[in-house]
């Protein structure tokens, strides 16, 4: 009796937040600079999903800028929060948008390999990022977020030009909120 009181309140404390990702869109822009392998939202289980991404860079670079624009959705896609373009390691180095440093120590557990400033990405090399989970605990830990939908587009910018982006969104429910 007891044990499975228990059971149904920790079911329940793990079911009151449930957030998955709900789309996955990857644009190349520019031919010229990569090619696109893989851009994929898949399914483990009814609660969780994971995305995974592969990039073949046709030429070196050294000097990546990136914009983050976060949107929220209330009759369409509104601008939320943030938007901002950056060069990567500007901001890496200086350790100072705690945007991109929370953002970067999330994902880099996904990412094929380690990069550090200044950057050495060479031709012909892969960027991935693979299995990304969703961690809503840790990041509603750092950003009160409300029940909806979110989207955030990555835009990948290298020598002036527009190589690539993604937007991905996600779907967030907290049913202590209702
Ligand atoms: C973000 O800023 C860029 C550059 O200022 C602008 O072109 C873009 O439309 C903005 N995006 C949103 C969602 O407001
Ligand atoms: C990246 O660095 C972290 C910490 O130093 C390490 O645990 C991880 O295995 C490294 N990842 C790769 C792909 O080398
Ligand atoms: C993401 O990209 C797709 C395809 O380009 C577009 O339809 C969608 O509106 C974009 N989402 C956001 C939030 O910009």
């Amino acid at each position: 009796m007891l044990a499975s009181l228990i059971f149904t309140l920790l079911l329940l404390t793990s079911m009151e937040v449930d957030a998955k990702f709900k789309s996955l869109h990857c644009t190349v822009l520019d031919h010229d600079f990569g090619e696109l392998l893989l851009c994929k939202l898949k399914a483990i289980s009814r609660f969780r999903n994971s995305i995974s991404v592969q990039y073949k860079l046709k030429q070196p670079i050294s000097k990546l800028f990136i914009r983050l624009e976060f949107f929220k959705r209330a009759n369409g896609w509104r601008p939320f929060l943030y938007n901002f373009t950056a060069n990567l390691c500007d901001f890496l180095a200086r350790n100072n948008n705690v945007i991109i440093s929370i953002g970067y120590a999330y994902l880099s557990p996904y990412l094929a390999k380690n990069y550090s400033c200044p950057l050495k990405v060479i031709e012909n090399e892969l960027l991935e990022c693979k299995n990304f989970e969703l961690d809503i605990n840790n990041l509603r830990n750092r950003f009160p977020i409300e029940t909806g939908e979110y989207a955030l587009q990555l835009t990948f910018i290298a020598k002036n030009k527009v190589g690539l982006t993604i937007n991905g969104s996600i779907e967030y429910n907290n049913y202590r909120e209702h």
